[in-house]
């Protein structure tokens, strides 16, 4: 498969700081940003709320029929509806990874995602960016940090939103989340054949940022000359 555009592949386990740094970063370089976590978000939650049990079979195949998920420049609508505040909940965060899972969930946003890929230059963030959804992309990131700095970070987030959730429930969710994520078999999490890894354990946001931009900004001018 051939990218059209410039692409930057970023993927991560779950709290690494991909969608955080990857929307700053693009915006930094005048790319745009594809936020695939979103999308996957989106369809469970829309699953879950319709009672589809996260398995294969026609009832799946005909409620996935029915999701259309349409990418704005910031966010995205599921069914025409701004659902951005409902897929960021504890609750999506427990399920997505069971239907994230699911052969048939990924067919569904395969072109949605490379379509994105031909539009302009691109920074995407998500499990498969640089293994399955963009394998020619012209940078590969995978970001890491340890289980006990992502749930820290993913807990101030959710308590800023007003959730009152504990550490422990929160590192578990994560643990739990990067195993799904990790052992399935359609597209499993790993880091993709030439990427290079950054940890974010002891940076701060505009360090990781600074270092990202310039990972990619040097392989675009590489590129375009
Ligand atoms: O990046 P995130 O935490 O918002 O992603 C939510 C879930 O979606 C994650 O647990 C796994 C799944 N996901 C995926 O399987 N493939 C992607 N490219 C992005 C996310």
């Amino acid at each position: 498969m051939t990218c059209v555009s410039f692409v930057a592949a970023i993927d991560g386990p779950a709290g690494a700081g991909k969608s955080t740094l990857a929307r700053k970063v693009a915006s930094l370089l005048g790319m745009r940003y594809l936020d695939t976590g979103a999308l996957y978000r989106a369809i469970a939650f829309s699953l879950y709320s319709r009672q589809v049990l996260p398995e294969e079979g026609p009832e799946m195949d005909a409620a996935i029929d029915d999701i259309s998920v349409e990418i704005l420049e910031d966010g995205l609508l599921l069914n025409g509806k701004d659902v951005g505040k409902e897929i960021r909940s504890p609750l999506v965060d427990s399920i997505v990874s069971s239907y994230a899972a699911l052969p048939s969930v990924r067919k569904h946003l395969l072109s949605v995602q490379r379509e994105q890929g031909k539009i302009g230059a691109l920074v995407a963030d998500g499990r498969d960016m640089g293994t399955v959804i963009f394998p020619d992309a012209n940078v590969k990131i995978f970001l890491t940090a340890s289980d006990e700095v992502r749930a820290k970070r993913r807990l101030l987030e959710l308590r800023e939103r007003g959730e009152d959730l504990s550490y422990e429930e929160v590192l578990q969710t994560i643990r739990e989340r990067d195993r799904v994520d990790s052992e399935r078999s359609a597209a499993p999490l790993r880091k993709a054949e030439g990427a290079i890894e950054m940890n974010t354990d002891a940076l701060s946001i505009e360090e990781a940022v600074a270092e990202l931009a310039s990972i990619i900004s040097e392989r675009k001018r590489s590129v375009t000359g």
